[in-house]
């Protein structure tokens, strides 16, 4: 037992580390004529399947959020998650802002079980870690909170 879990951190070392799509956050929209919104249900694998379409996200820290989220992690997460790449549960949290952008963050966060049945990245995370992330009821604040957060875990000051 302790042997497959070894190799599940290897695993998920590998995977972290792997992903090459750092510039994924960057990417620009295409400029569309019309203004009316995409009503094409197909699935956007960058956002994610949720609430949130476009969050805000300063260039520097919001320290408040950040200290709020820091509270939700130690009550709702941190059983689940470590702050370092090393996999407890779930993924360990360190670069993961490198690796999603915030939107696909906060509606995994939000909801889990969509993703985890129509999101590509969410079911490789699946089949390393065995367990599907419960729904943790946050609000929308808490997820906001919860993200920068983690942007303070990976360094944003
Ligand atoms: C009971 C354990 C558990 C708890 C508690 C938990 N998670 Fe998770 N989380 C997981 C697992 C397991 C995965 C990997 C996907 C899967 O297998 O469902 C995951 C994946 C994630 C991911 C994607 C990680 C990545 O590297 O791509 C995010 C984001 C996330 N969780 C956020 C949260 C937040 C925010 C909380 C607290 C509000 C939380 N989780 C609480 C188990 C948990």
């Amino acid at each position: 037992m302790k042997k497959l879990l070894v190799l599940c951190i290897i695993a998920l070392g590998i995977a972290a580390c792997g992903g090459g799509d750092k510039d994924d956050k960057k990417e620009t929209t295409t400029p569309t004529s019309s203004t009316e919104e995409n009503e094409n249900p197909s699935y956007d694998p960058k956002r994610g399947a949720g609430k949130f379409t476009k969050v805000d996200v300063s260039p520097t820290l919001e320290v408040a959020k950040a200290d709020a989220g820091e509270k939700v992690y130690s009550v709702k997460c941190g059983a689940c998650h470590k702050l370092t790449q090393e996999k407890l549960v779930g993924p360990g949290w360190k670069n993961i802002t490198g690796r999603h952008t915030a939107e696909w963050i906060m509606n995994f966060a939000t909801n889990p079980d969509e993703m985890l049945n129509k999101d590509p990245k969410a079911q490789a995370m699946l089949e390393i870690c065995l367990v599907r992330m419960p729904n943790q009821n946050l609000s929308d604040d808490d997820a906001r909170n919860v993200y920068e957060f983690m942007r303070k875990n990976d360094g944003v000051k």
